[in-house]
């Protein structure tokens, strides 16, 4: 039995190595001009899974309004396996997906909406659920004839293993499969993805998991999951690797999970601009009007999906109060200011006095030469930047602005 297993295995393996043929080394291009957005089950639902939970995600997905608003995927994640067959082939939970994955994908599809399943490069899943070592061509091709259309790749039980190598062989059997799968790349950060995952992956994971608080660490024995502002702190390094096809994961979002409206609010002015996958992890289906005003706002997303790609950095900085620069498509410019702090503060920013620049993009905006014009993202207010900007920003909070310039030389 064990030596038919085997056999049936190499076979698959050279199958999968066939028919990638010219095709290797490549991921599916197309899949991430700008960050992918979707939903996720791990943040709120963790083990408890089922496929009516997944339908009733997808349902509400359209019904919520955010499908409209550019949410794609449907994310299972860790624990939806059951064992593998004699031959190898990995099964849903039988009970909790009786149905099997081809038929919640078809009914996903059916919602114009596209499914993901959850995957690791090691033996077993962090769940303890199997993982993909040694089954990677076979897992995709079953991946593919489900009608799978996202793969987030994990990093669990993987002593030993080199992390390039593991997720390029990942990147090659989903190739093989030859169904177009957004490769979604969780290793947290550990062997620094964003300088070799480019050509790998979709997306890579820069960080521990994020957990719903502003500024804790919350420890887990071996490791430690992250709040907001931890995360952010962490996204320096990676900066310069993401663009078009190829993003810095900030995690799954904890909107609507816990923290205060503001809190949640700025959360998502982060994620939005440092370019990361919004990937949302609250209830879709009892999410307050709040929640659901912050998951679907068209101005913060128009931030996130703009289609030069290129993350903010910070500019300026004064231990409580941060701004943060984006710079966008056609001239224009993404400033956040972000009240870290647990006070509000009356902020004067004197728009001359601030210039930006930026090494990488090698974009400037010399406020003392050029007027741009200001439009509050979140809020109504608009304005110019000939005159200083003057407002309270509530604690934990951000402000977010657009900037255009207004072809007018300042005096
Ligand atoms: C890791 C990942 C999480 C989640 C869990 C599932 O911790 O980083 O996003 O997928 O595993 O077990």
């Amino acid at each position: 039995m064990k030596f038919r297993f085997k056999a049936r295995l190499g076979a698959c393996m050279l199958l999968g190595a066939a028919l990638s043929g010219h095709a290797m080394a490549q991921k599916f291009e197309e899949l991430a001009a700008t960050p992918q957005m979707g939903w996720n089950s791990w943040n709120k639902f963790a083990c408890e899974i089922d496929e009516r939970l997944i339908r009733e995600t997808a349902d509400a997905m359209v019904k919520q309004g955010m499908k409209d608003a550019g949410y794609q995927y449907i994310n299972i994640d860790d624990c939806w396996h059951g064992v593998r067959d004699a031959d190898g082939n990995i099964q849903p939970d039988a009970k909790r997906f009786p149905s099997g994955m081809k038929a919640l994908a078809d009914y996903v599809h059916g919602k114009g909406l596209k499914l993901g399943i959850y995957s690791d490069a090691g033996a077993t899943t962090c769940g303890g659920h199997p993982g993909s070592r040694g089954h990677e061509y076979q897992d995709a091709i079953t991946y593919a004839r489900w009608g799978i259309d996202y793969v987030k790749y994990d990093w669990c039980d993987t002593k030993g293993l080199n992390a390039e190598a593991a997720y390029t062989t990942m990147r090659d059997a989903i190739r093989a499969a030859g169904r177009p799968m957004l490769f979604s790349i969780c290793e947290w950060g550990d062997n620094k993805p964003w300088e070799w995952a480019g050509p790998v992956g979709h997306s890579w994971r820069t960080t521990g998991d994020i957990a719903p608080c502003w500024d804790c660490e919350i420890g887990h024995g071996s490791w430690s999951s992250l709040g907001v502002l931890r995360i952010l702190d962490k996204q320096a390094p990676a900066r310069k690797f993401a663009g078009p096809g190829h993003w810095n994961d900030m995690d799954m979002l904890e909107v609507g999970n816990g923290m205060t409206e503001d809190e949640d609010r700025a959360h998502m002015s982060i994620w939005a601009m440092l370019a990361s996958p919004l990937i949302s992890g609250n209830d879709l289906r009892t999410m307050p009007e709040a929640t659901r005003r912050i998951l679907t706002h068209a101005g913060i997303i128009a931030i996130n999906q703009d289609k030069l790609g290129i993350p903010a950095f910070r500019a300026y900085a004064d231990g409580r109060m941060e701004v943060w620069a984006r710079p966008l498509a056609d001239g224009q410019w993404a400033l956040m200011f972000l009240n870290r702090s647990g006070q509000a503060i009356d902020y004067r920013h004197d728009w001359r006095e601030h210039p930006i620049g930026d090494d990488v993009s090698k974009r400037s905006a010399e406020f003392g030469k050029t007027t741009y014009r200001w439009s509050d993202v979140w809020g109504k207010r608009t304005g110019d930047t000939s005159t200083k900007l003057e407002t309270r920003i509530a604690p934990r909070s951000a402000l977010v602005l657009r900037l255009a310039i207004t072809n007018q030389e300042s005096k």
